[in-house]
């Protein structure tokens, strides 16, 4: 068997972690660069095996739940998502919660969604006036946080929505950090944070339920879909449990469309040539119907060439883990149980194989052949379930918003730079641009 290379750098006690907190996404170009295929580092005692090129990454993406755990490896979520909610549920538990989660999001529910989003898109640009300056990272996350709550659990909990429920959000959230993946129960302020932010929310959510339960309206939101699921013994989920699924669901779907909407909104700006090119197809679909939830759902090839390339440039979530629960063997090196094996979207995104010249933004790029070079939704049997909601949502932003307004952007064009101190990439705040109404 071949011996897998360590990356150079580690410490003695802390390995790569002080490097890999403070820069992850270069940490992991530096890991491919220096060792090739596979790589291996120590996060504070976690051994783990970055898998590079298409062939490693289809690996990964085919390993089944039994070799390769991606509970094992996420167990950072199970105090934010809470007990027995898909990391922390026993396999066939998690396998049911999962399914129920998807088939909430499932395509056929778009058309319930489309008009939920149109209408908060519609209410967000409203008293824009015809000109101003956003900070459009602020902007997105209030948006998507709207948008996610009333498809999710409906117009009545978003009539309601209280600046405590963004906040309690906004908590939970700043929990997951590069060392919640080495031991999220630490004693820290962001942890303690984080898990009163989770009992609040589940007092809140629980109360929606009872009320529901008790109430004789038939709702279609993804709520209703979480409290009539069942398990394969026909049980329902626990209050627990439902909450988890929504915690979850917003969780998947909050910071990736959010930053993914700010960046696409930047590039935009940048590259005015390309976006005159969208508002022509954009005047010509609208040419026939005026209606934005009907629309949104349409093709829009030049809009989602652009989106492809946004994804491929700033991919929301750079890496994706498993955990090795059974020993493998991968291209002639033995990876042992107890080991994590990672792949970096970042890096198959600037794979020059498939992508020459990755550094250039061009969304007239076409995908490669191959399903597992280009993998912004991820690949494999856990591929992103909220993909057809994430289109959906873009679809309907851009829609409205470049019809309208035009933008630019206010400072310097390098100055638009990713934040790194999540786990989920996203234009640092501020990401100042200026709007103006278009003269039809
Ligand atoms: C641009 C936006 C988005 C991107 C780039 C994205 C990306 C991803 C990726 C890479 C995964 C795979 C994770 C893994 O293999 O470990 C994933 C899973 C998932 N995503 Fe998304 N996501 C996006 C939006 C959403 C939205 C809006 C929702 C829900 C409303 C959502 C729900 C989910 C769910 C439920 C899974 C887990 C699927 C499973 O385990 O079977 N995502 N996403």
């Amino acid at each position: 068997m071949k011996t897998i290379p360590i990356v150079s750098g580690a410490k003695p006690d802390t390995g790569h972690i002080e490097e890999y907190s403070a820069n992850f996404v270069q940490f992991l170009l530096r890991a491919e660069a220096e060792c090739g295929v596979l790589a291996e580092y120590n996060l504070a005692g976690q051994e783990t095996i970055l898998l590079s090129g298409v062939e490693a990454q289809e690996f990964f993406f085919r390993g089944s739940d039994e070799n390769l755990s991606r509970a094992a490896a996420y167990q950072a979520m199970v105090p934010v998502f809470g007990p027995g909610v898909i990391f922390d549920a026993p396999p066939d538990k998690m396998k049911s919660q999962l399914k129920i989660q998807v088939d909430a999001l499932r395509y056929q529910n778009m058309k319930n969604y489309a008009p939920v989003i149109a209408q908060e898109v519609e209410d967000w640009i409203a008293d824009w006036g015809d000109e101003g300056e956003l900070d459009f990272m602020d902007e997105f996350l209030e948006l998507t946080i709207h948008t996610a709550t009333h498809c999710l659990l409906g117009k009545d909990f978003r009539d309601k929505m209280t600046a405590e429920f963004k906040t309690l959000y906004r908590d939970l959230e700043a929990g997951l950090q590069a060392i919640a993946f080495v031991d999220p129960y630490m004693q820290q302020p962001i942890f303690e944070q984080r898990d009163r932010a989770r009992e609040r929310l589940e007092e809140i959510i629980t109360a929606m339920i009872d009320e529901r339960r008790n109430s004789d309206i038939e709702y279609n939101d993804a709520l209703a879909t979480f409290m009539t699921g069942t398990y394969a013994d026909g049980s329902c989920l626990t209050s627990t449990e439902v909450t988890g699924l929504v915690i979850a669901t917003i969780f998947a779907g909050h910071h990736t469309s959010s930053g993914t909407s700010t960046w696409m909104l930047t590039e935009l700006a940048r590259h005015p040539k390309e976006t005159a090119a969208i508002v022509e197809e954009l005047n010509a679909i609208y040419q026939q119907d005026e209606t934005l939830s009907h629309n949104a759902l349409r093709e829009m090839p030049k809009m989602e060439s652009f989106l492809n390339e946004v994804l491929r440039v700033h991919p929301p979530l750079v890496v994706l883990m498993r955990r090795v629960i059974n020993d493998i063997e991968f291209d002639g090196h033995a990876i042992p149980a107890g080991k994590t094996v990672a792949i970096s979207i970042f890096g198959s995104h600037r794979n020059p194989e498939y992508f020459p010249n990755p550094e250039i933004f061009d969304p007239s790029r076409t995908e490669p052949e191959t399903m597992f070079a280009y993998i912004p939704f991820g690949g494999g049997r856990h591929k992103c379930g909220g993909n057809a909601f994430a289109l959906l949502q873009q679809k309907a932003i851009f829609s409205a918003l470049l019809r309208r307004y035009s933008f630019e952007i206010v400072d310097q064009s390098d100055s638009y730079v990713d934040d790194l101190s999540g786990m989920v990439l996203r234009p640092k705040s501020p990401c100042r641009l200026r709007y103006k109404r278009r003269v039809s």
